[in-house]
């Protein structure tokens, strides 16, 4: 047998043996923006067991979950101690009945269970973190059945001697495909290092920002570390549509919808995560939630702006200092569009399709609205709102949002 023909042989048995699965994010998920619940906005570290079971029969009962909500998240301070194999156990008075039995509850409501760790060696709250356990920390998440994880980025040292991002979301990444449960890999490293730029080989979605607080526009600071207003994170997103898509999303935060003082503020907040194609994450108090706030959170027109299938970023197409009107690309010609209304007064917008022609300038296959005609509907209220064929004029109220939905006629 000459040479070629043995390497040729060995080339096709090699063939029959299946390659080992390359490192990869688990394919097929998060091809729309994430929908779900987490504690940390309302609750903090006051968390336990009980009150994850009671949200996610709350988030059955106010209709939530048919909305789309179906991940319950928790966030840090659910973890005790490593046992002496070195696996990761819940906090023992907190959570008793361990995560295994949590996510079955959570499973029997049709929601799924997101869990949360840190690339450092302590969370931000001090528990211990994942750095050096990847491999052993997403086993023991994939055998109790987690469906999200959210991976944080406190205590990953300082200065040179702080970990490599890519490297530190790549291990947890690979972790998590050896483990071979599918879970959605939320990286939350506050837009620090660009991760739009590197962080869709890593995970599902990620950070843009530092994080949220139930402000209109406000900026706190903590030492080293602020958090952010809603006017302050949406202004931080500029420049960024071009990186989100389906399976990889921008996250300016989980929202604060509910914890804001007004209901304009509360649905300016959410039309804009939706023209951003944000990942719809609730953050307030759903056992106790007010009827109005439901009724803001499954909003179904909005929530399908926000689910688009096409996943396009939404953008600013007029800018003044009070009024900024947003605009997004949707799937079969459609268009949604947001009027804003960032001061403290009511103001009168006329948009005028015809002087202002609209066009998607990253995506030039749409039609600019003005050289075709849409129909619009109010998408708070779902009525008829006349055509693009005549300037539309809008009052909006202080802080408020006003939202349509284009159709081509
Ligand atoms: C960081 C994250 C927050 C939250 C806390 C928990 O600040 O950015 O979203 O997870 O840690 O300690």
């Amino acid at each position: 047998m000459g040479k070629a023909t043995a390497a040729g042989l060995l080339t096709a048995a090699l063939a029959l043996v299946p390659a080992p699965a390359s490192a990869q994010k688990f394919p097929d998920l998060a091809l729309a923006p994430p929908m779900g619940w987490n504690s940390w906005n309302h609750y903090g570290c006051e968390i336990d067991e009980t009150l994850v079971r009671r949200t996610a029969d709350a988030l059955v009962a106010s209709g939530m979950r048919d909305a789309g909500y179906v991940y319950v998240n928790i966030d840090d301070c659910w973890q005790g101690e490593r046992d002496a194999d070195g696996f990761l156990q819940p906090d023992p008075e907190r959570f008793p009945s361990g995560l295994k039995a949590l996510a079955d509850y959570v499973h029997e409501r049709g929601l799924k269970l997101g869990i949360y760790s840190d690339a450092g060696t302590k969370t931000c709250a001090g528990r211990p973190g994942s750095q050096g356990h990847e491999y052993q920390d997403a086993l023991q998440f994939a055998r109790w059945g987690i469906d999200y994880l959210k991976y944080d980025w406190c205590n990953t040292g300082t200065g040179a001697a702080q970990r490599n991002p890519r490297e530190a979301y790549a291990t947890m990444r690979d972790a998590l495909f050896a483990a071979g449960r599918p879970i959605i890999f939320s990286i939350c490293e506050w837009g620090d290092n660009r991760p739009w730029e590197w962080a869709g080989e890593m995970g599902h979605l990620w950070r843009t920002t530092g994080d949220i607080v139930n402000c209109w526009n406000c900026e706190l600071g903590h030492g080293i570390w602020s958090s952010f207003g809603v006017l302050n994170i949406l202004d931080k997103q500029a420049g960024l549509r071009r990186y989100a898509g389906p399976g990889g999303w921008n996250d300016p935060d989980m929202m604060e919808v509910g914890n804001l003082p007004t209901l304009a503020e509360n649905r300016s907040h959410f039309a804009l995560w939706a023209m951003l194609a944000a990942p719809l994450i609730a953050g307030t108090d759903v056992i106790g939630i007010k009827p109005e706030i439901a009724a803001i959170l499954t909003n179904p027109r909005i929530i399908e702006i926000d689910q688009d299938p096409l996943g396009l970023q939404g953008f600013t197409w007029i800018r003044t200092p009070e009024i900024e009107v947003w605009a997004r690309p949707l799937a079969d010609d459609k268009w949604a569009i947001a009027v804003l209304n960032r001061s403290d007064t009511a103001r009168r917008h006329v948009l005028d399709f015809a002087a202002h022609p609209l066009a998607d300038d990253l995506n030039q296959k749409f039609a600019r609205i003005g050289e075709r005609h849409f129909r619009l509907t109010d998408a708070w209220t779902g009525v008829a709102s006349g055509t693009t064929r005549a300037p539309l004029s809008v009052t909006v109220a202080p802080r408020d949002t006003a939202v349509f939905v284009l159709v081509p006629e």
